[in-house]
């Protein structure tokens, strides 16, 4: 099981799982149209990989991509519940009908097993922590909608037609290659670079939301670990530390690690935002032998002095 698909691989989380797939010697092809991803995130890997610039929702493109491919990683997605509220059909396009085309070409070339990025924004605005995968969906967004509906019909190419699928229901999660610029960026990569700057971040709402932040190494060992369970069956399983931190203790955080100060400013919520996440992992131990690597102030550390070298 060693010739991965990455699509969206130019991405943060893609481009991660690529930079660990090389280096353990696989095979990784690159399928990414670059609507959200960056070139640059898979600098010194450009001689490694196979990449294809395309659209993977296009059945063309998901059938040729799937060649020689033993298990598909896919992480293509407009990953943002604001550029959802903003724009749903876009939202729809590249993570409903793209993974539905993607299924089908995995099934038709009886690729053996197919990893799915889920995504926590499942869960919605329930009352009840942890989250456990046995609770009702409750998707508040569009994003969260199409999220979930790949799950769905990740379930039933499991049950219908045999394709090997597992959910990865991912929570917060951040590091290196994230990006801090683009106007829908998440909480982390905003608040440290804007610390960095010494600009004050934007918090929306009180800033006692609260949520699992998962250091993206987890993520990277959650793929590998569900690559190479032994069988997988269309499971949906919960991907984080286990750990929940308010926003604005992320931010005392970061000005503490960094020897700042700087206050942010308050905005009012967002829409489709919920209050509260975190995630019970215990079904991701018992599955596919998951264990957090990282917990979040290592991983915070880490992702800081990425931003200081990388970015500024
Ligand atoms: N970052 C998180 O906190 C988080 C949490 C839960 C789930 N997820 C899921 O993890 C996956 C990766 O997220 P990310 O944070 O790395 O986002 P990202 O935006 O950095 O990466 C997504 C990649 O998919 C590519 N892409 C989008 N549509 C495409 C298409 N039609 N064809 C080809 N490529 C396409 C983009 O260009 C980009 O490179 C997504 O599926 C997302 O829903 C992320």
């Amino acid at each position: 099981m060693n010739r991965f698909l990455v699509t969206g691989g130019a991405g943060f989380i893609g481009s991660n799982l690529c930079r660990a797939l090389v280096a353990e010697g696989c095979f990784v092809r690159v399928v990414d149209n670059l609507i959200t991803g960056r070139r640059r995130n898979l600098e010194g890997l450009w001689d490694r990989i196979d990449f294809v610039e395309a659209d993977m929702g296009d059945p063309d493109v998901a059938h040729a991509a799937m060649r020689d491919i033993d298990v598909v990683l896919h992480q293509g997605a407009v990953p943002s519940v604001p550029r959802s509220v903003d724009n749903p059909a876009e939202t729809h396009a590249h993570c409903v009908d793209a993974t539905f085309q993607l299924l089908l070409a995995a099934r038709d070339r009886q690729v053996r097993r197919f990893v799915y990025a889920a995504s926590s924004s499942a869960y919605g605005d329930s009352e009840t922590l942890p989250k456990v995968e046995t609770m009702a969906p409750n998707p508040r967004s569009p994003y969260a909608v199409a999220k979930l509906t790949g799950e769905y019909y990740a379930q039933v190419f499991a049950e219908v037609f045999g394709l090997e699928t597992i959910s990865l229901r991912y929570f917060n999660v951040f590091g290196p290659y994230q990006d801090p610029t683009s106007q829908y960026a998440a909480a982390i990569p905003a608040f440290v670079t804007a610390i960095l700057q010494d600009r004050p971040p934007t918090v929306y709402g009180d800033g006692e939301q609260s949520r699992d932040f998962t250091y993206v190494d987890n993520v990277v060992r959650a793929n590998l670990l569900a690559a190479r369970a032994e069988r997988t069956h269309g499971q949906v399983i919960n991907i984080a530390c286990g750990e929940k931190v308010t926003v604005n203790a992320i931010i005392r955080l970061i000005n503490e690690i960094v020897g700042k100060d700087v206050a942010p400013t308050y905005a009012p919520a967002r829409p489709g935002d919920v209050k509260h996440s975190l995630a019970d992992i215990t079904l991701a131990r018992e599955a596919i032998g998951y264990e957090p690597v990282v917990d979040f102030r290592e991983g915070l550390i880490q992702a800081i002095d990425w931003y200081r070298q990388n970015l500024l």
